[in-house]
């Protein structure tokens, strides 16, 4: 009976399926890890070789940080060997607007490294707004009165954002990316305001707008705090509030991220790529070619009814959504709205599942 039990732990299960973890309220709460988090993750590697043995990405609307930086803090955090493929940040998408944007002034918005970020994905000619801001001295009239400096991000592999940028701030900006949360709403909202309304000019006449990105529309999330924080989502509601007040047409913006239905497509995608680049790893389904294959089924895990479970619903087969209770879900049987197809209390039972399941 050992050694059979000991071969089943080192026989990679071959069952065709694939998991997508939220991060904030299911992985971590700020930067702890909860719900047993780094046990769950850890069964998803081989014991001995740690090998990746069931094929998994993270699937977060946060960010802030290049994936290549957040593969590392994950795999630190968590003491686990996460790659930059399985890191999909509400933001990664942006990549996908480089064709049209490559030599156009940008403007990057948001906590940790926004224009590195844009730089990464191959946007020339990036600022970021804290460097934007500078550019226009008097723009921010509340600036004397915060007793915060504006400190650069950190650096990481010797990046750091300020060496992202052009510093050409008299060109008209063509795009702006709020990439993550504003750090500074009254700034934000004023010199975002000043950018949109004059065509990217700030300053000058009534101009046509901009186009503007959100990396996702999350009203609130769950970090460190017993309730949850504001989000994304709240921030576009203050700027499109004051925006639509003090110009004629209102605010034109994207927003990317869960629960849109493209996001949980890409993820998918993702997953396929990860089979077919460990193709000797054993995460290769049995009888398929991992370059045609197709999952039988995919998980979700997350916190959020309105946005984990929804985003997972919208999406169909073959995706199977989980709602644990260590994030903005704190109820008591399942969400009203959006029921999710398992609700469990942390994401070690939903592994536990999981692999009793498939494996
Ligand atoms: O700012 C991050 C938050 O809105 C959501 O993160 O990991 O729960 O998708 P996550
Ligand atoms: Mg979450």
């Amino acid at each position: 009976l050992s050694s059979q039990s000991a071969e089943k732990r080192r026989s990679p299960p071959r069952r065709n399926f694939g998991i997508a973890f939220d991060i904030d309220g299911v992985i971590f709460r700020s930067e702890s890890p909860i719900g047993g988090s780094p046990q769950a993750l850890k069964r998803l590697y081989d014991e001995d070789s740690g090998a990746l043995r069931i094929p998994y990405v993270f699937l977060t609307n946060g960010g802030g940080f290049r994936e290549s930086i957040r593969a590392l803090e994950l795999s630190t955090l968590l003491g686990i060997n996460v790659s930059p493929l399985q890191v999909l940040q509400g933001h990664t998408p942006f990549k996908n607007l480089v064709q049209r944007l490559e030599n156009e002034l940008v403007v990057a918005v948001g906590k940790g490294e926004p224009a590195a970020v844009m730089s990464e994905y191959g946007f020339k000619n990036v600022v970021s707004i804290d460097e934007y801001a500078s550019c226009f001295p008097g723009i921010d009239p509340l600036a004397p009165y915060k007793s915060w400096e504006v400190k650069q991000a950190p650096k990481h592999d010797g990046v750091s954002e300020a060496r992202t940028s052009t510093n050409n701030c008299s060109q008209r900006v063509q795009a702006v990316f709020v990439v993550s949360d504003s750090i500074d709403w009254s700034r934000d909202i004023q010199v975002l305001c000043d950018i949109l309304r004059t065509g990217g000019l700030p300053g000058r006449e009534i101009g046509h707008q901009p186009q503007l990105y959100f990396a996702h529309d999350d009203l609130a999330y769950q970090a460190a705090f017993p309730s949850e924080r504001f989000g994304l989502g709240a921030f576009r509601i203050a700027l499109e509030s004051i925006f639509n007040r003090i110009h004629h047409d209102p605010l034109s913006y994207t927003c990317y991220g869960k629960p849109n239905p493209f996001v949980f497509k890409n993820a998918e995608a993702v997953l396929k790529q990860l089979v077919s680049s460990h193709p000797d790893s054993g995460l290769a389904p049995d009888n398929a070619s991992t370059a045609v294959h197709n999952f039988e089924r995919l998980y979700m895990v997350g916190d959020n009814p309105d946005v984990d479970i929804k985003g997972a619903r919208q999406a169909g087969y073959p995706w199977f959504s989980i709602l644990t209770r260590t994030g903005v879900f704190k109820g008591t049987g399942n969400h009203d709205k959006f029921p999710a197809d398992l609700v469990v209390e942390t994401v070690e039972e939903a592994v536990d599942y999981i692999i009793r399941k498939e494996c």
